[in-house]
């Protein structure tokens, strides 16, 4: 596998690298502390086209390719991954979803703001007992003519107060079971949503997490995307790209602790040298480089596969699972390479171990990683 950037590829990463460092890294740490969402910094990667990389330009969006999109994710998330989390929903489930499977009429009026980060977009699937079973939907779109009445809670949703368009996904027809569930484009404001509380999170506290209640909310039916009964399949095939977004911010939490690490070992003297001169050190160092290598082209594998029109559920699982486990790995080693110094904020590797967990839970866990992993390589 030829994974040689084009110049435009080595463009984007640069831009998304300029990026992260000049405007994300100034304020990480205070973000981090306060659970402040960045609103200006999206704001401006709206403008630079990284909140609807993949969208056709026709709808506002960068027409760029997957692998673009995670060469970006990978040097926003190596500095701040809550504000990259954002960037991925919006990408991955929301853009994407919306372009690949939304009507003429929900592309105009939603994906064109959503692509140009004029606004940003939440995707809705979980719920307090429908995480990983995500078929047992309780949140219900009971079918009233050319309207849905919404009821039900949602949990840990990205962007859960600062988006604007919200994909839903509710049981319509509980007879039928999975077939029965639909996604709905929900709007901020509509009469009966409510905004629950803000999570206090262990990591990406600057990303804006919060529960969302819908009681007796009217959604018109063509806010509906798909035919009926196509939500959980919407959710399921709009997951497997987000989870090669997801897998490209794990490797980016880790290369951004593995550069940390490196650079503290060839500064740092214990002993009479720099710690880099042990053993001990640099062969954490060199642990570090190999799987975060070994993540990289699991990453790029799958974006390349999505961006061939080949299969990339399979791919797409495995970068995640494996590129999460480099992350958590990583970011604790980076610590430890870091010493007393690692365990305080201003070194930053304590907050990307804090944020590397999150890449082994949401957009799948990593059990869940293993149960598509497993079938699709059992089912021939
Ligand atoms: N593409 C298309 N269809 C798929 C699919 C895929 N990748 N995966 C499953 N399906 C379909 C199946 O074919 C099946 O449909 P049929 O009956 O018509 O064949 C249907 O979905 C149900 O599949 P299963 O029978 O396999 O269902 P299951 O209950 O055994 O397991 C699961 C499915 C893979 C475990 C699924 O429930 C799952 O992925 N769970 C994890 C959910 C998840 O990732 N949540 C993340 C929340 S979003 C988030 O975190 C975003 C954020 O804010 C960061």
């Amino acid at each position: 596998m030829d994974f040689t950037l084009s110049e435009e590829q080595l463009m984007i990463k640069q831009a998304a690298k300029d990026f992260a460092q000049s405007e994300l890294l100034p304020g990480v740490i205070e973000r981090d502390e306060t659970q402040t969402f960045p609103n200006e910094l999206v704001q401006k990667m709206g403008q630079l086209g990284f909140l609807g990389m993949m969208v056709n330009e026709k709808y506002g969006g960068s027409g760029l390719d997957t692998l673009s999109y995670v060469l970006a994710m990978e040097e926003l998330s190596k500095v701040d991954a809550s504000a990259s989390v954002m960037v991925s929903v919006n990408n991955s489930l929301v853009c994407w979803g919306l372009e690949t499977y939304g009507t003429e009429a929900q592309k105009e009026k939603y994906l064109t703001r959503l692509a140009s980060g004029e606004i940003i977009g939440a995707f809705c699937l979980s719920e307090p007992e429908a995480g990983s079973d995500a078929t047992s939907q309780k949140t219900t779109a009971i079918d009233k003519g050319d309207h849905y009445i919404l009821n039900g809670t949602k949990n840990w949703i990205t962007n859960g107060n600062r988006a604007e368009v919200y994909l839903v996904i509710a049981q319509t027809h509980v007879e039928k079971g999975h077939h029965g569930i639909n996604a709905l484009i929900v709007e901020k404001g509509m009469e009966g949503f409510e905004i629950g509380p803000k999570e206090n999170k262990l990591g990406i506290r600057g990303s804006d997490t919060h529960s969302l209640l819908f009681n007796d909310v009217k959604v018109p039916k063509e806010n509906r995307i798909g035919e009926d009964g196509f939500g959980f399949k919407f959710a399921m095939k709009t997951l497997a790209g987000g989870r090669i977004g997801i897998a490209a911010q794990a490797l980016g939490i880790a290369a951004g602790a593995y550069e940390l690490a490196l650079q503290y070992s060839k500064q740092r003297k214990a002993f009479g040298t720099e710690i880099a001169n042990h053993q001990a050190i640099a062969f954490k160092l060199a642990d570090m480089h190999t799987k975060i290598q070994a993540a990289r082209h699991l990453v790029y594998q799958a974006a390349c596969d999505k961006d061939a029109k080949r299969d990339y559920t399979l791919s797409g699982a495995m970068a995640k699972l494996y590129a999460s486990e480099v992350a958590m790995e990583t970011a604790i080693e980076a610590v430890q390479v870091h010493g007393g110094n690692g365990y305080v904020k201003d070194y930053h590797v304590e907050r990307l171990m804090r944020d590397a967990k999150i890449t082994q839970i949401y957009e799948g866990t990593s059990e869940i990683q293993k149960i598509v992993i497993s079938r699709s390589i059992l089912k021939d």
